[in-house]
């Protein structure tokens, strides 16, 4: 049985996945009115993987007992001076999902709540890669003009990416 302020702050993080999507998709929008269809497929695939996240802890809340939640939410910046400018946007907000998810983890420690703590593992790897991703992709961008093309050659790779949710 899960304490109530685990749960809580778990069904917070839930909801606050949800948002990482909204705030994705806001960036997505914005490569979509600058006919940047690669980067806009890039981003809608990355909100399309924080709502899978948010259905893992769905389902971990579910199994564990515990009635989930939504939330309202909050508006996503949805102006950008450039790919560079959203793409720094995007992981400033992952280094705050992973503060969110070491609090959480933490949590759970204090609890001794070794099933939460566990479920947890694969959100932390998780953000290690989110972070390393876009730090990569920002040290290539900082690197390349913005009308190369390199940078239209990105766009091209990106058109590419896609998402196929594992089981939950
Ligand atoms: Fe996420
Ligand atoms: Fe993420």
């Amino acid at each position: 049985m899960l304490n109530e302020s685990l749960s809580k702050s778990l069904n917070d993080q839930l909801n606050f996945e949800l948002y990482s999507a909204h705030v994705y998709l806001a960036i997505a929008a914005y490569c979509s009115g600058e006919s940047l269809d690669g980067f806009a497929n890039f981003f809608m695939v990355q909100a399309e993987e924080e709502k899978f996240h948010a259905m893992k802890i769905y389902k971990f809340l579910n199994d564990r007992g515990q009635r989930v939640t939504m939330a309202g939410m909050d508006t996503p910046n949805n102006e950008y001076s450039s790919i560079l400018d959203a793409f720094e946007h995007a992981y400033e907000h992952e280094i705050e999902v992973t503060r969110r998810i070491y609090h959480l983890s933490d949590l759970a420690l204090n609890d001794r709540e070794h099933a939460t703590m566990q479920f947890l593992k694969w959100f932390v790897d998780e953000q290690v890669e989110e972070e390393a991703m876009f730090d990569s992709i920002i040290n290539k961008l900082k690197r390349i003009d913005k009308d190369s093309n390199a940078f239209f050659m990105m766009d091209a790779e990106f058109a590419l990416r896609s998402f196929t949710p594992p089981a939950l």
